[in-house]
């Protein structure tokens, strides 16, 4: 299901607002609303609460607003931020990046991809400062559903009057399910990455440099559940979004690419083949029969740690027990064995979450288990880690180079990854790199 963003500004058409969000939950999107202050002189909050079935927010500060960082939980949990309709106000503050309401702030934090759809008088739309705002926000990646001609509130008749609402919503579904457009994010202004949706085939791969052609990428993506009985498990928050994320780049490198996924709340990219093993041991397994054929291995699974001793093979009943406990035996480390029994030129890449000493955990890690790479995530960052669209690491190298990511999208860290892994193979076909 699509998440849209729909902001709404203070124009007599906030009233379309209102059939734009009907028509997008026709759609099949899950919509949430945001208001500017203006915007609820024209329509009431309540109309959107109460189709919806949730909180509009006007403002942060608000005392009824549930949420207090509204605006970085709001943006980052969408698909596309879609603001219907746009006053030159807002148009003016997201171009110059003022961020003193709700959804200026909101437009600030946001990595989804963003549509506007203004509406105002024709001289104000023809205003040269309005079309440096627009020409400014197009180049930052924004798109535009330009406003049509037509008889407008003012009585005056140019363009000025917001596009139908069906064409606006045609369009925003077009932005948010087309593989090739970008989000705001790309820097590189080549369009390789799209919305935030890891279940699609994310990467245009005509735009996308073949730099993987040849190798043979292994990846184990997800969280593992550990049984304790036939219904009950211990796992974790993973996604699999992150190594999706890069399974999906891999692939539009031009590696062939096998996942082995353990649960994930999104689904596989396209075009790659996929071995599900949802235990620890299980997972192991799989890796280890797919790893002599590999040449690339990415360890982006949280995998437990450890796992029941003794699973029971039917429900264990609670009548007659007040505590439990549960023993617990650990579970073989899929990543150090790799590395262990690695064959020549495999480039071996893990991941660690951390919470604490980040750099310094994962170094160990680095070492300890013989690895060439490690991504460390600091899952304590808002916007880092389990479950988010985006994420925040730091790539170290064996030879102790380092780089660090700040928030980006997960598909643009994935390339960021796989970016350090073609220079290390470049550097293993010239010998001047050993893995
Ligand atoms: O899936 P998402 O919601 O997008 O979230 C992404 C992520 C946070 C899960 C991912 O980016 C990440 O950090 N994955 C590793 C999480 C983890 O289990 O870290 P760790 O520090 O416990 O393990 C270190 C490395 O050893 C990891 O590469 C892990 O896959 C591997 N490992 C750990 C234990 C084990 N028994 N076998 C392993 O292979």
């Amino acid at each position: 299901m699509k998440r849209i963003g729909l902001g709404v500004t203070g124009g007599i058409a906030a009233y379309k607002a209102v059939e734009v969000m009907r028509l997008l939950q026709r759609s099949g999107c899950d919509v949430t609303v945001a208001m500017t202050r203006h915007a609820t002189e024209f329509v009431r909050p309540l109309t959107f609460r109460a189709l919806t079935d949730k909180h509009v927010i006007v403002d942060d500060y608000d005392p009824d607003n549930p949420d207090p960082i509204a605006h970085i939980n709001f943006s980052q949990n969408i698909d596309l931020l879609l603001i219907v309709p746009a006053t030159a106000n807002i148009i003016a503050k997201f171009a110059n990046g003022v961020a003193d309401d709700f959804l200026s702030s909101t437009y600030l934090a946001c990595t989804a991809p963003v549509m506007i759809a203004p509406a105002m008088n024709t001289t104000m739309w023809e205003q040269p400062a309005m079309r440096r705002n627009v020409e400014q926000l197009r180049t930052d990646g924004v798109h535009f559903v330009e406003p049509v001609a037509g008889e407008l509130a003012c009585k005056t008749v140019g363009t000025g009057k917001l596009e139908d609402v069906e064409n606006i919503v045609a369009q925003a579904m077009a932005l948010i399910s087309n593989a090739g457009s970008s989000t705001r994010m790309d820097e590189s202004g080549s369009g390789s990455t799209v919305g935030l949706n890891p279940s699609q085939h994310f990467f245009n791969e005509s735009n996308t440099k073949r730099d993987l052609e040849g190798e043979r990428l292994l990846i184990t993506v997800g969280g593992t559940r550990e049984a304790i009985d036939p219904v009950r498990f211990i796992s974790n928050h993973s996604s699999g979004k992150m190594g999706f994320a890069v399974a999906a780049a891999a692939l539009a490198r031009g590696a062939e690419v096998t996942v082995v996924a353990g649960a994930t709340t999104v689904e596989p990219p396209e075009g790659v083949r996929v071995i599900r093993a949802m235990a620890a041991a299980e997972m192991h397994e799989a890796v280890m029969r797919e790893m002599p054929k590999s040449t690339i291995f990415v360890g982006a699974a949280a995998v437990a740690d450890y796992a029941p001793s003794n699973a029971a093979d039917t429900k264990i009943k609670k009548e007659g027990r007040e505590t439990m406990t549960l023993q617990l035996t650990k579970t073989p480390d899929i990543l150090a064995d790799v590395a262990r029994n690695r064959h020549e030129g495999l480039i071996v890449v893990g991941f660690a979450a951390e919470t604490s000493d980040v750099i310094e955990y994962a170094r160990s890690k680095m070492e300890k288990k013989g690895l060439d790479i490690v991504v460390a995530n600091d899952i304590t960052q808002r916007g880092a880690g389990f479950n988010s669209d985006t994420n925040i690491a730091t790539i170290i190298s064996r030879d102790g180079s380092s780089r660090d990511l700040s928030l980006r999208p997960k598909q643009e860290m994935a390339q960021d990854i796989l970016d350090v892994v073609a220079q290390l193979r470049a550097r293993t076909t010239e010998g001047t790199y050993r893995p």
